[in-house]
């Protein structure tokens, strides 16, 4: 297959040319792009150099699927160009996820919505929803959700290389010496935040992402995303989206209500079924990270309430969350 990368200089496109090597992906050639302040910046792919092209280029031709992880603005510019020439693009961004034309898929959960494209994009979940995807659908299938109280836990590369960049120059003074330890009473100077609202370093952010009414877009995204993804459209979904300073591995405490009364044993045994889940005791952002199953724990009746489930769940938002689900959904291309 002829492959192109969008967004191949930024994190989710980093791992994506990874992923791509380590499942030996049928490739025949490939393609970076990014945007015009990296074109001609030199990446590998399998002990070769590829040029980076400007993505504005227009030169699409040949390209079988195109993975883009370059943001909404330039996905909702350039994927319909790049679809138009023949690609399947597969879309990273917020950009295309709710369009009921383009299917939002993650594979294990509902792969069958791939026969319903219509425009030759397919849209990526976001991260938050992805690694939590799975195991509700093992939850719904053997009690049917009814409503979901999250929490999450969003590791700063959520936010791109500006997020980790902050975290990264907030943790140590210009000494080098952790800021914490340093901490002796006096104030902090952490500098003015730019990515998040306040400084995130020795801190937990209750907004993630930015406020789009009394919901941040995080919060709306977690909810209609569920909906499509699990076709439960009358589902309830109460959400806090929370930014801590987490490096990778995005985290969320779910508080499930089923319709039908489910042991802690019974859902811990169809969770433990889901594809791409691991049941651990005490799952963790770090152990988390770099894996390509996400690890679902704490699984336990919620005595408040008959039929509610709660647990906890984490991923790699780089993997799962985005690259690897990405792939994924390329490669039922090639066996189809
Ligand atoms: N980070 C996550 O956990 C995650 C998870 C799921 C989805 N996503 C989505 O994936 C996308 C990328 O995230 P990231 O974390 O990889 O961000 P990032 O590290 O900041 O990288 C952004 C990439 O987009 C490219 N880009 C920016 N503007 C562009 C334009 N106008 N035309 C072409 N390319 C452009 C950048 O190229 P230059 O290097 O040339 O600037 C870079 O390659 C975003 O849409 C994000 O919402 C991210």
């Amino acid at each position: 297959m002829n492959i192109a990368i969008f967004g191949a200089t930024g994190q989710v496109g980093t791992v994506m040319r990874a992923i791509l090597e380590e499942r030996n992906f049928p490739v025949d050639s490939i393609r970076y792009f990014a945007s015009p302040k990296s074109a001609g910046k030199v990446l590998p792919w399998k002990g070769y150099e590829i040029s980076v092209e400007d993505a504005a280029s227009g030169n699409y031709s040949g390209i079988d699927i195109a993975l883009f992880s370059a943001g909404a603005t330039a996905s909702k510019e350039l994927a319909p160009k790049v679809a138009a020439q023949g690609a399947i693009v597969i879309d990273n961004s917020s950009a295309w996820r709710m369009d009921p034309e383009v299917p939002l898929v993650v594979p294990e959960v509902n792969g069958h919505a791939l026969a319903h494209m219509r425009k030759g994009i397919i849209a990526n979940p976001n991260c938050t929803t992805i690694v939590t995807m799975s195991a509700l659908k093992a939850l719904d299938s053997v009690g049917s959700l009814k409503k979901l109280v999250v929490s999450t836990y969003q590791a700063v590369s959520g936010a791109g290389l500006a997020g980790v960049n902050e975290l990264a120059n907030q943790l140590s003074d210009k000494e080098g010496q952790l800021i914490w330890l340093a901490y002796d009473g006096r104030s902090v100077d952490f500098g003015k935040p730019s990515a998040f609202v306040g400084p995130i370093a020795a801190n937990v952010l209750p907004i993630a992402g930015t406020l789009v009414d009394e919901e941040t877009n995080e919060e709306h995204k977690f909810r209609d995303e569920s909906r499509k993804i699990l076709e439960l459209p009358n589902l309830e979904v109460s959400v806090t989206c929370v930014r801590v300073p987490v490096f990778t591995g995005h985290s969320v405490s779910i508080y499930a209500e089923l319709e039908n009364d489910v042991s802690t044993a019974e859902a811990t045994a169809a969770i433990s079924k889901a594809p791409g889940v691991k049941v651990v005791d005490v799952p963790t952002p770090l152990d988390s990270a770099g894996r390509d199953y996400c690890l679902v724990g704490r699984i336990r009746k919620d005595p408040g309430s008959r039929s509610a489930i709660s647990l906890f769940v984490t991923g790699d938002n780089l993997r799962k969350g985005a690259a690897l689900n990405a792939i994924q959904i390329a490669e039922s291309f090639v066996s189809s």
